[in-house]
């Protein structure tokens, strides 16, 4: 009993402390647009019901699996500065300054009112059999590997009707069309197979602006998608190999939406406290936490974990946060990080479910606690049985 209270420390008081720490910084990722969300939100759609449509079709043909690509907030943010420069400047493309993302353009003359989404994909979609690069926006719509676009336009009046102009943008992370060398002619296994462009860091793919507001839930929202499939990796990559080292089957770890959600109570609401790491008297999760001062960002998911990793060998209960995020039978996990800009610190959350490291002396050895023990407390909120 006494390991169980150990790993499942914060519920109770991060809880009372989570009405001060709720504040909505999310909304920084949202475009103020005059025309009406409604008409946004169609033509959102639009987009990525037109990109997985050529995606479902073209990429099992080339021998490949349906990979979805989801919209990203972001990104259209960033498309939209971007459309809204070059409409400035009579609809001409422009290099942008930042190329950490694949960037698809189209301009259309002469009309006061934007071009359809199909009218766009279809244009993009007719050079396809004139070979790359002719072929180049829609070898990036249909890359693979990019799972994340955010389109958006920018109209430029003029008194002159045959001069009025729409430029529309859309960007793609990770960006396709890279190496594309390695594979011509066979273009079509790069698309298929090529990776996203490689030296992108999660930092450059997220941009810096948004690296602070992880807190938002929507998994269309890549800084957070992103992020969890971070902290998935940093987790599971290691539970495949110790799982396997302690000679038992490797147990994976899934997302949990509430996990998370609780996690970022007790992140922002710690982080507000100065990141002064408050223990909970009672806890119905497994908990492990990282605290990191006098940087300008948050950790990496990686680092965090390898944190934990790194006190492995010091003894139970040191290497409790280690035992917790390898044991078996949490099956799981939802994190969540706060920064406070004032005291440069951060606080990193992880909740498992069902927790770990309960009742570890009854077992022989601490391997088979990990990979044998079950779980304690309770699954997450929307899961029956875990
Ligand atoms: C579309 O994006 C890809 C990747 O950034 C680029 O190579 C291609 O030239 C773009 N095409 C157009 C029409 O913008
Ligand atoms: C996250 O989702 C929950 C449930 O849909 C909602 O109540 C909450 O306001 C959302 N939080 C943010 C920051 O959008
Ligand atoms: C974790 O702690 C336990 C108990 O002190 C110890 O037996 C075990 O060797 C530690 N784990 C590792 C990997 O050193
Ligand atoms: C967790 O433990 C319970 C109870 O012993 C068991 O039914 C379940 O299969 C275990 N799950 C995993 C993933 O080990």
């Amino acid at each position: 009993m006494k390991y169980f209270a150990l790993a499942l420390t914060l519920l109770m008081a991060a809880t009372a402390a989570s009405a001060e720490a709720d504040s909505p910084q999310s909304n920084n990722l949202r475009t103020q647009e005059s025309k009406s969300s409604r008409q946004l939100a169609s033509r959102q759609s639009d987009w990525i019901n037109s990109h997985n449509s050529v995606r479902r079709k073209y990429q099992k043909q080339y021998g490949g699996t349906y990979s979805r690509i989801a919209w990203s907030n972001g990104l259209k943010n960033k498309a939209a500065a971007l459309a809204k420069s070059m409409a400035n400047n009579n609809c001409q493309y422009e290099d942008p300054a930042n190329k950490d993302y694949g960037l698809n353009f189209s301009r259309s003359m002469g009309s006061s009112s934007a071009p359809s989404v199909s009218g766009i994909m279809s244009m993009w979609e007719g050079t396809l059999s004139q070979g790359y690069p002719a072929n180049g926006a829609m070898t990036q719509v249909l890359w693979s590997s990019t799972k994340y676009v955010g389109c958006a336009d920018a109209y430029k009046d003029n008194t002159d009707p045959t001069k009025r102009c729409y430029a529309t943008v859309c960007l793609y992370a990770k960006a396709g069309n890279c190496n594309m060398k390695t594979y011509l002619p066979e273009w079509k296994n790069a698309v298929v197979s090529g990776s996203g462009s490689l030296e992108q860091t999660e930092s450059n793919l997220r941009g810096s602006d948004e690296l602070r507001n992880v807190d938002e839930n929507s998994s269309r929202n890549l800084a957070y998608a992103t992020r969890a499939e971070g902290w998935l990796a940093a987790h599971n990559s290691r539970r495949e190999k110790y799982h396997q080292e302690f000679q038992s089957t490797y147990s994976p770890l899934s997302w949990s939406i509430p996990l998370r959600r609780q996690a970022a109570t007790f992140a922002k609401s710690m982080a507000a406290n100065d990141c002064t790491i408050e223990r909970p008297s009672d806890m119905k999760y497994g908990i492990n936490y990282n605290k990191r001062v006098g940087y300008s960002n948050i950790p990496t998911t990686e680092w965090v974990v390898k944190s934990w990793e790194a006190k492995k060998d010091e003894g139970y209960p040191a290497n409790g946060s280690f035992t917790q995020a390898m044991w078996s039978n949490s099956t799981y996990l939802g994190c969540a990080d706060a920064y406070n800009a004032n005291k440069k610190c951060s606080i990193s959350i992880c909740l498992y479910a069902k927790a770990g490291n309960c009742n570890m002396n009854n077992y022989p050895s601490w391997e088979e606690a990990i990979t044998q023990g079950p779980g304690c407390g309770l699954c997450p909120p929307d899961v029956q049985t875990c």
